[in-house]
């Protein structure tokens, strides 16, 4: 599998993601989403909302405010429960997450000192302390408790919160789901491996309400909806592991959850999390549900499969990095080295068609931009004039995108260019008036 190291450094030179606030020597762990990392990101995001919310009719959307009453924290049990496990070394007072940093599925109790700090190999440690992970802030001038809220550290809860208006409005019976992305915010002693822990970071989420007697069975949909997401998003399959949390390692809420686990080049680590929620979360709102056909009125249970937008970013990068060694452009100047292409799905690629003039003479660079602004209309499109043409596939390649459309002189007058396939590099001349129907048919 390919290093780390490698996608940070494509990441970077290539404007995907780089470090958050640079210019005054960088932020703990924040790192910004550049130009094409932004299209990667909200490409991921529209994909989910298709696969779920557009496309099933069994679930419907939110997007609720990110900061809500300080109560739904408490009756949650976030306030209480949503806590890491912390030690801090005594001798450098560097802080730990024991759980994590020595013993991955260990309980706290677990945690075995004897280890040492794996930051100076010092064997003297605090008494494991819990810290909550939520960020405080005051809503408002006052500083005082009765306006403190929390950055939400889930999108889950108003999802709950809502439940009911929900209902009422959008006329839907269980079994139905309810789906939000946005940004969560947790305070995490130890953020790390690039962008895999943030300290901000967005959720893809779903809540689906069932009657107690189905979760099983919707449990095991999900599992299988996952799967089918996982493909789609372009995640190998080969590297993902299914494994069910025990008993004492869940969160608070959770009765059963299968961590869906992805084998990263710093070692196999959630991805995903799907989790049975029973009726937990409703009935610590104090929420109920009246059938409207039997009007019976009961608590739903929740099966959430919860997935992380920069995760799922990490993967699918880490899936779809080919490097190619001696070179795969068939062109006369291509250079014998390494080349990489990023086989993205067409879907998650930032740059659907790149539009390449084979020179800069004027009468070349006006055909292309006409074609630019024709399929710029309904495909994020590139359009790059500098540099030989084998060397502008590689730039392509490399961001994956998946076609490439050359102006050439012949294009001035047989009305034709030449459409080059990412994969299979053949290249096909196509009649410029038919560039519409081509892609709609390739890229839709
Ligand atoms: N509502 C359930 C929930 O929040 P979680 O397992 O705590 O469950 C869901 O988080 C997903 O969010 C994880 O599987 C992971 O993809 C992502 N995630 C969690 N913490 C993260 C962090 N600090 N940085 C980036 N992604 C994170």
């Amino acid at each position: 599998m390919v290093t780390l190291e490698k996608i940070v450094n494509l990441c970077k030179r290539r404007g995907i993601i780089f470090p958050g606030s640079e210019i005054y020597g960088g932020l703990a762990n924040s790192y910004d989403f550049g130009p094409l990392g932004a299209e990667i990101k909200n490409n991921v995001k529209r994909l989910w909302w298709k696969m779920f919310v557009q496309e099933r009719p069994d679930i419907v959307g939110l997007d609720a405010d990110l900061i809500m009453s300080s109560k739904v924290w408490e009756s949650s049990g976030h306030v209480q429960n949503f806590n890491d496990p912390m030690v801090e070394c005594k001798k450098c007072h560097t802080r730990f997450r024991p759980i994590m940093q020595f013993n991955p599925r260990a309980k706290a109790s677990g945690f075995k000192s004897d280890e040492g700090c794996p930051n100076c190999a010092g064997k003297n440690f605090t008494e494991v302390k819990q810290f909550n992970t939520m960020f405080r802030t005051n809503l408002g001038p006052v500083e005082a408790p009765e306006h403190t809220v929390y950055l939400r550290p889930e999108t889950a809860q108003a999802m709950f919160v809502d439940f009911s208006t929900i209902v009422d409005t959008s006329r839907k019976k269980i079994p139905f789901g309810v789906a939000q992305m946005g940004k969560a915010f947790r305070n995490e002693i130890t953020p790390g491996n690039f962008i895999f822990r943030k300290r901000e970071f967005e959720l893809m989420e779903i809540e689906y309400f069932v009657q107690e007697k189905d979760w099983e069975k919707y449990f095991e949909m999900w599992l299988e909806e996952m799967k089918r997401w996982i493909k789609a998003v372009g995640i190998d399959e080969k590297l993902v592991e299914y494994v069910d949390v025990p008993d004492g390692e869940r969160a608070h809420y959770s009765k059963r959850t299968t961590d869906i686990e992805f084998k990263y080049p710093f070692g196999q680590k959630e991805l995903y999390g799907l989790a049975y929620r029973t009726d937990y979360d409703l009935k610590a709102h104090g929420i109920e549900y009246r059938d409207p056909v039997s009007g019976e009125k009961f608590t739903p249970h929740v099966i959430e499969p919860a997935l992380g937008v920069e995760r799922t970013v990490l993967a699918v990068l880490l899936s779809c990095y080919e490097e190619v060694k001696g070179g795969r452009t068939k062109t006369t100047d291509s250079v014998k080295e390494e080349e990489i292409v990023l086989r993205l799905p067409k879907e998650i690629a930032p740059i659907k068609i790149a539009i390449l003039p084979l020179s800069r003479k004027e009468n070349l660079i006006n055909a292309a931009d006409d074609i630019r602004k024709t399929l710029s209309k309904y495909w994020m499109v590139d359009y790059d004039e500098t540099a030989s043409i084998g060397k502008r596939y590689r730039r392509q390649d490399e961001i994956g995108t998946p076609f490439c459309v050359t102006v050439d002189f012949d294009s001035l007058e047989d009305k034709k260019v030449t459409v080059r396939d990412r994969d299979t590099m053949e290249q096909e001349r196509i009649e410029i008036e038919e560039l519409k129907t081509y892609f709609a048919a390739k890229l839709n």
